[in-house]
């Protein structure tokens, strides 16, 4: 494997970006954390240095608050009309449209995505979600109401942005989700202080110049890289912070709604997942078997839905098995900036240590490896495309995320919806779920049965900007996207007026 054409190839947008040391966006201005402190960025399918960003911490989560609270109260945003906001989104869209390839190239360095993905996946969704929340602004109207109190009355609903939002987020889908968090807080009015997550702050930081250069004022948009425990925990303990939004590890989300106990500040999660691929013996074979393949190792399977629990009926097991488990073994694995690149490598050495330590568990507990299994290559963070098969529902590899490309195929023998469900949705998590049939009404029953936000019928991992995303049970509170994420970013207000 070539990992040597990870730089070589660079534009020189790219190489010019990266060359000098990124800084923290704040009030408007580009500025050093106030530590002096910096951080490094590595090139996952390298494990080299690629850049250096610096570092926030609870003195810039102070300034970046107090930036945004004045941009909410007094600044110019405050005053903005609805069809001013949506020509700023709508700016910002063409600005990221123009440098497209290069956000692509970014994010493929930083993340170690496949660069073909970033350019056909990440960059066009992130483009589209500001494209779609810039049509909102415009629409956020109230309502007046039919009010039965004795008396003579006017009373009608208000609708007004939250406040100032802290919105933290992960390294999977670094520019997507910094569209996906930006997006409806600014079509409703809010103003933002983000910090992407420590592994992945390079497009964030390059969206953040194009925020600047579409004309949004000073204050409403604040990017501060950091890490979780330090800049992203002054996020969520702040007291004048009016609502979190954050989407990563349950295990953080829990620690994030606890920290907002402190002023009550409203919060949305989207955490985890262990979403099931439910496979009927009269499913068509050609679209099963590439889709419950991509379902778990798209985007090297660190996709909070990915399709990681399959369960085949008995009677095509080994046929679904021997398809996926062909399909894995042929994926190109290789850096992400090599155009022939199907799976890149995982983003960090942490999560390549995580996602080894789960093949070992796997291993231990008696699982039987159907295909991968290893690691690939001497430099960076490549796993294989790993099917496991000979699990049981107790199994680690079984009960928690792995968020690597490891699939574990459970067969089932029985026709009885209820109980196919029940064993589906044997899990903390309730993020999304396919159901794989010809037959229509199985198909519905089942997407009745499914505890998650998500159910898609013969296909996985098809989004869209206006459906709402989101989790059951431990897999989050409230929906991203779509009309419903607005929801968390505006108040309600009655007014009565006596007549
Ligand atoms: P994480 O949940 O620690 O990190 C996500 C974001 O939260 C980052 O921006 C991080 O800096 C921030 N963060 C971490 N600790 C924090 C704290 N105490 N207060 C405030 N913010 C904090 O996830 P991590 O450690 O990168 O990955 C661990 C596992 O989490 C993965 O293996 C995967 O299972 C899961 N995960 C799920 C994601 C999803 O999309 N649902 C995304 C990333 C990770
Ligand atoms: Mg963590």
């Amino acid at each position: 494997m070539d990992v040597s054409v990870s730089l070589n190839g660079l534009s020189s947008a790219v190489k010019d970006y990266i060359s000098k040391p990124r800084q923290l966006l704040i009030d408007g201005q580009w500025v050093d954390a106030q530590s002096g402190k910096t951080f490094a960025v590595y090139d996952p399918s390298t494990g080299q240095q690629i850049a250096k960003v610096a570092e926030a911490d609870a003195a810039d989560v102070n300034l970046a608050v107090a930036a945004a609270r004045r941009a909410f109260d007094d600044g110019p945003w405050a005053k903005m009309k609805p069809a001013e906001r949506a020509r700023l989104l709508w700016k910002l869209s063409d600005l990221m449209e123009a440098h497209a390839d290069e956000l692509a190239e970014l994010e493929s360095l930083d993340n170690g995505k496949p660069v073909t993905v970033a350019k056909a996946a990440d960059v066009p969704f992130s483009i589209e979600t500001f494209r779609y929340m810039a049509g909102w602004p415009t629409k956020l109207g109230g309502k007046t109401l039919n009010i039965s109190a004795p008396g003579d009355y006017h009373s009608y609903i208000l609708r007004e942005p939250v406040g100032v939002v802290g919105q933290i987020i992960p390294w999977n889908f670094p520019l997507l989700m910094a569209a996906w968090k930006l997006g409806p807080a600014l079509a409703t009015g809010c103003t933002v202080v983000l910090k992407p997550a420590e592994q992945t702050p390079l497009t964030a930081l390059r969206l953040g110049e194009l925020i600047m250069e579409a004309g949004f004022p000073p204050g409403v948009v604040n990017i501060l890289p950091g890490f979780g425990e330090t800049a992203g925990a002054a996020i969520a303990n702040h007291p004048d912070v009016d609502k979190v939004a954050f989407t990563g590890s349950t295990e953080v989300g829990k620690m994030i709604a606890r920290a907002a106990t402190g002023n009550l500040k409203k919060v949305s999660l989207e955490l985890g997942g262990k979403s099931p691929v439910i496979v009927f013996p009269d499913a068509d074979m050609e679209r099963v078997i590439p889709g419950a393949a991509s379902a778990i190792f798209f985007n090297q399977g660190q996709t909070c839905c990915a399709g990681s629990r399959l369960f085949v009926h008995e009677k095509i097991f080994d046929k679904v098995i021997e398809g996926v488990a062909d399909v894995a073994s042929k994926l190109k694995v290789g850096p992400g900036l090599d155009p022939s690149t199907e799976i890149g490598p995982l983003v960090s050495d942490e999560q390549f240590s995580r996602v080894r330590g789960f093949l070992d568990s796997g291993r231990a507990e008696g699982a039987t490896v159907a295909t991968g299994g290893g690691t690939v290559g001497n430099a960076g963070y490549f796993v294989q495309p790993t099917v496991l098969i000979n699990v049981k529902p107790e199994m680690k590899v079984v009960r928690e995320e792995i968020f690597g490309p490891v699939l574990v195929a459970e067969r089932y023998n029985d026709d009885d919806l209820d109980r196919i469900a029940k064993e589906a949705n044997d899990t903390m998590y309730g993020l999304a779920g396919s159901v794989w049939t010809r037959d229509l009404a199985t198909a519905h029953k089942m997407a009745r049965r499914i505890k998650a936000g998500t159910v898609w019928i013969n296909c996985h991992n098809v989004f869209d900007v206006s459906q709402p995303f989101g989790g059951y049970k431990q897999s989050g509170w409230g929906r991203e996207l779509g009309e419903e994420v607005l929801n968390n970013y505006m108040e309600t207000k009655a007014v009565t007026a006596a007549l």
